[in-house]
């Protein structure tokens, strides 16, 4: 590496920005180009497939018995609108910066380089941890599945054992996405249409089946009276909300449906996600907005709709919290439809966790193209157009947390590490309307800068929502990322040397 560049002097090198016109130049460069196949179509395809995973399959029932009663449909909306307001503002920035990388090169093009760097170390816990959580959610289908059948996995193999268990069946499907991912965008594209059409044909079986059996007695009360909250809510495990403004985290009642919305927001990770694809993307300016909003309004019609009818069918006390709504088709005498839906889980969560680590290569692949991380990292493959380096490490680090960590253990971080991103992308709206206000922008939010400020708002709240030992952790990994951007990033910054 060159010696020559200018050293980062003070504050102003933490705050460098990274021109919206450079950043699409660097698109440019043949060693380091993405190839440019996807449309508006591919692009709802890819969020739908991302979106729709453990969150509807899983989190619904748990959600639905703990805290909200058939009321967990309004949860599902007031999530959806934290997360409608966040897309407004990715979709302008998406529309404007048309290149690889998400929040991060948003963040570079308007806050500067430290809070570029920040947001692309914490989209590691939404995108590759998030990856690595659905596999684990994916692993107990599949399971589950394999249990119908006769054959047992070994509990050594899974968590289930308890102890010092390594999910091998969650690491071996990173694994084998990794290669798929390593093979082109193209194919990872069809592979992802043709799971999305299983998993969204499954949910509207559960929808229209389902209506047949849903009995009007178990809607009341369909917001159930307030609850104080277990015992077991204490200490590391009380939302920081509680610790600061001394709220009681409620079950039930009407503020019920706003703790469960914290928790239902897992449901839509994924939809910034279209945003990552933004250079791959033949026409970003008019088809990344299409993608984004499209998959938002889908998945909000899918979930509500698929919420009311399991909670319409069992009683919310008595739905099961692992694969609630194969449970409740058992409930009513139906077990063939809960076979159908464990299958139509096992082959969904497949693509969500393709997609995710589809997303972590591409901020890695940014990172690493603006020499924040090493620029080897950013060779593009000669045959195949993918970035083959990045893909291979990140794959085997995720196969590594997806075979130790429990699906549990994992998720609070993927939602905190999602919502500081949209607070970030929010701001960067408001900055770069002010900084670079000549910049064509096919898509503007409206009401900046209202909008932008009610988003950091809401995500900030359903943050607070979320337990002390979470934030800990949080605040353990961004410290860990700023250590690394000082004795690396800043020093290797393309930026810093080019003295921009
Ligand atoms: N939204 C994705 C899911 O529910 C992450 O699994």
């Amino acid at each position: 590496m060159a010696r020559n560049h200018r050293q980062p002097r003070g504050t102003d090198a933490l705050f460098r920005t990274k021109s919206v016109e450079q950043s699409i130049r660097d698109t440019e460069e043949p060693e380091h180009r993405l190839r440019k196949s996807l449309t508006a179509l591919d692009l709802v395809v890819y969020g739908v497939g991302v979106v729709i995973g453990t969150g509807i399959f899983v989190v619904t029932g748990t959600v639905a018995k703990e805290y909200a009663g058939p009321s967990v449909a309004l949860s599902f909306v007031v999530a959806a609108v934290v997360c409608g307001l966040a897309a407004l503002c990715y979709a302008e920035f998406a529309s404007t910066v048309p290149v690889a990388g998400s929040a991060y090169t948003f963040s570079y093009a308007s806050l500067g380089e430290l809070p570029a760097w920040i947001i692309g170390w914490d989209l590691v816990l939404e995108l590759a941890l998030g990856a690595a959580t659905v596999a684990g959610g994916w692993s107990q289908y599949v399971t589950q599945l394999l249990d119908n059948v006769g054959i047992t996995v070994p509990a050594a193999l899974t968590h289930s054992g308890g102890g010092f268990g390594f999910d091998v069946l969650a690491a071996l499907l990173v694994l084998v996405l990794t290669g798929v991912l390593l093979l082109g965008m193209k194919l990872s594209a069809r592979v992802t249409s043709a799971v999305v059409a299983i998993k969204v044909s499954v949910v509207l079986i559960v929808i229209v089946a389902g209506l047949f059996y849903v009995v009007g007695d178990n809607y009341t009360p369909f917001i159930p009276p307030e609850k104080p909250v277990d015992e077991g809510t204490s200490g590391l495990l009380t939302p920081l909300s509680q610790v600061l403004f001394g709220i009681s985290p409620s079950h039930f009642g009407v503020m019920g449906i706003f703790s469960a919305a914290a928790v239902v927001f897992f449901a839509f990770i994924g939809f910034d996600i279209v945003a990552t694809a933004a250079e791959e993307t033949r026409r970003p300016q008019r088809d990344l907005p299409r993608g984004i909003f499209g998959s938002l309004a889908i998945c909000t019609a899918l979930y509500v709709a698929v919420s009311l009818v399991v909670t319409g069918m069992q009683k919310y006390t008595e739905l099961e919290s692992e694969a609630p709504l194969g449970s409740a088709f058992k409930a009513v005498g139906q077990p063939f439809f809960a076979g159908v839906i464990s299958f139509g889980a096992a082959v969904g969560l497949t693509s969500v966790v393709m997609i995710l680590l589809l997303g972590q290569t591409r901020v890695f692949f940014a990172m690493s193209r603006d020499g924040l991380l090493p620029r080897a990292f950013s060779q593009v493959h000669p045959r195949f157009g993918t970035p083959y380096r990045t893909t291979v490490l990140l794959g085997v680090g995720v196969a590594l947390i997806a075979g130790f960590f429990t699906v549990t253990e994992l998720t609070e971080m993927v939602n905190i590490g999602t919502l500081f991103a949209f607070v970030v992308v929010a701001l960067g709206v408001v900055l770069l309307r002010r900084s670079r206000p000549d910049l064509p922008r096919a898509f503007r939010a409206p009401w900046v800068p209202v909008l932008p400020i009610l988003s950091v708002l809401a995500s900030l709240w359903l943050m607070l929502n979320l337990s002390v030992e979470t934030w800990l952790r949080f605040t353990f990994w961004m410290l860990v990322g700023l250590v690394l951007y000082v004795v690396y990033g800043r020093h290797h910054s393309l930026l810093g040397q080019r003295g921009d």
